[in-house]
């Protein structure tokens, strides 16, 4: 798949079938998020597996309770309440598969780094025919020394991103994109580089 397609094509999956993600698929959305930059190269990102249905449903349903309780009111306010108290409502959207990349301590923005390696895991799922959302409300949730100690998380590691991933039941219509606000754009004038063609040829080499 070109590059462009699929950060174009990309979107986020919210209808799954019950087919399961096969393991070596997991493996290479692995082996694609820590091909991710990070701050120094200290790669601070460590991943939960979790692929058994009963307890993503289980997950689902006490995330679904903690978010209730806990939603920050500006929320509470919006129509996202009313979508999570409904009794149908599955956090993890019924996908076979949920993939937490949990950020490690670590001096200099493991936090970004784990993002950047989320946006890899996610276009390369999406070059495999598969589907993947991000799922932050179950970020606090996870994030509870109880669960982490649920399922073996160190309590120093922090749930970053949640990203449920799946086979797609259907295709998924984009949703629409602001224009880039440019609050600055310099550059040198009289340059004329607005008239410079893209693609364009590569500088010639210098000569020593
Ligand atoms: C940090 C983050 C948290 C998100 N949390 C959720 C979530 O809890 N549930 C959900 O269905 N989608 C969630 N999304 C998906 C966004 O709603 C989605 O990416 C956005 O509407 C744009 O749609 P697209 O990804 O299809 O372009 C989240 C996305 C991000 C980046």
């Amino acid at each position: 798949m070109e590059l462009n397609d699929a950060i174009y094509q990309r979107r986020a999956v919210r209808h799954y079938t019950d087919a399961p993600v096969p393991t070596t698929a997991v493996e290479q959305l692995l082996q694609a998020a820590r091909q991710a930059p990070s701050a120094v190269n200290q790669q601070p990102w460590a991943f939960g597996l979790f692929r058994d249905p009963d307890l993503l449903n289980r997950m689902s349903e006490q995330a679904k309770v903690y978010l209730q309780a806990n939603l920050p009111r500006d929320l509470a306010l919006h129509h996202l309440s009313d979508t999570i108290s409904h009794p149908g409502y599955n956090v993890f959207h019924h996908a076979s598969t949920l993939i937490v990349i949990y950020a490690k301590p670590a001096r200099f923005d493991p936090i970004e780094d784990c993002c950047l390696a989320a946006q890899n895991l996610m276009l390369a799922a999406h070059g495999m025919g598969l589907g993947t959302c991000p799922i932050g409300f179950a970020r606090p949730w996870l994030n509870l020394p109880e669960v982490k100690h649920e399922f073996g998380i160190p309590l120093r590691y922090t749930a970053v991103m949640p990203i449920v991933v799946g086979w797609p039941a259907g295709p998924t219509p984009p949703v629409p994109r602001l224009d880039p606000e440019i609050v600055c754009w310099r550059e040198t004038p009289g340059r004329g580089l607005s008239a410079v063609p893209f693609p364009f040829a590569p500088p010639p080499t210098r000569q020593p």
